[in-house]
């Protein structure tokens, strides 16, 4: 007997396969995209369907952010996520693309103090997320986070470092600003970065940080491949949280944010036309987006 239900009245996922000859992404496959030229596309996710939906659309990346406190959790900051909830909201996206046979990389997002206790607490918080189905696992922060890289990535996980403005220390940064704008931090930034190019991180997101600088970073990055939010046109890809590109966010919407929902039929469509968007090198447009 045939236990799989038809239908649902919950919503169901879109088809299996939507990008004809299209392969699952890992890390080879993101170094071919920085190779040739091709820039990177990575959405936040959340849960099984919009994990789904965002695949269909063809971003290459889906990072499980700890975002998800702000936008499910409604919470003030991104401090209070939980191990726990990472672990949740990791799973159903990976069950999601699972479920459609998706090709995209899933990056999930360490929480705020699962891995600043010491490196074996880190791989502990990184293997929970890994055996929840992410491929990568995400840390804020550069200088004290190098070895932490280096302990996850010797052991056989693919790291995502993330500089510039990094919500989980908000408060000691004294708010969402622009990071690296004087000489100091500039300088700052780039030796953070480099370092973690050589403790083996392979994908460096690059947020609120001034387009020249980001440029600069990518350019001195060959083997880490930046990853800008709100950080101008000349990084390797592309990453927005979800609900700010669908126009929901409820708050002041950031200067970075396009909202791709306008001009678009579906959520499909809208997610489409920004990996169209980032590709063609259209958005971000430095004179609007970045700084
Ligand atoms: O948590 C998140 O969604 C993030 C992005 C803003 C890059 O870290």
């Amino acid at each position: 007997m045939n236990h799989t239900p038809s239908a649902t009245p919950y919503g169901s996922l879109p088809p299996a396969s939507p990008m004809p000859g299209r392969k699952p992404i890992n890390l080879p496959r993101l170094h071919e995209m920085r190779a040739r030229g091709e820039k990177i596309t990575m959405l936040t996710a959340y849960d099984a369907t919009f994990a789904a939906v965002a695949d269909a659309a063809g971003v290459e990346c889906i990072l499980v952010g700890d975002s998800l406190g702000m936008v499910c959790q409604g919470m003030p900051s991104t401090v209070g996520v939980s191990l726990e909830t990472m672990r949740y909201h990791v799973e159903s996206v990976a069950r999601g693309l699972q479920r459609v046979q998706g090709t995209a990389w899933v990056i999930g997002d360490l929480p705020f103090g699962s891995y600043h206790a010491s490196k074996e607490q880190a791989l502990h918080s990184a293997t929970v997320l890994m055996q929840a189905g992410a491929h990568m696992v995400k840390l804020e922060g550069g200088g004290w986070t190098t070895e932490t890289v280096h302990f996850l990535v010797e052991r056989g996980i693919p790291v995502c470092a993330h500089l510039g403005l990094t919500p989980q220390t908000v408060h000691a940064l004294g708010g969402y600003r622009v990071q690296g704008r004087d000489d100091a931090g500039a300088a700052q930034l780039q030796q953070h970065a480099l370092a973690l190019q050589d403790a083996g991180a392979s994908l460096m997101v690059l947020e609120m940080v001034p387009a020249a600088l980001s440029a600069t970073l990518t350019q001195a990055l060959p083997r880490c491949h930046t990853i800008g939010i709100g950080a101008g046109d000349g990084t390797a890809g592309q990453v927005l949280v979800m609900h700010d590109m669908l126009g929901i966010n409820l708050g002041k919407t950031p200067k970075f944010v396009r909202n791709f929902m306008q001009d678009s039929a579906s959520v499909q469509d809208a997610m489409r036309a920004y990996v169209n968007a980032v590709k063609n090198g259209s958005f971000p447009d430095n004179t609007q987006h970045a700084w």
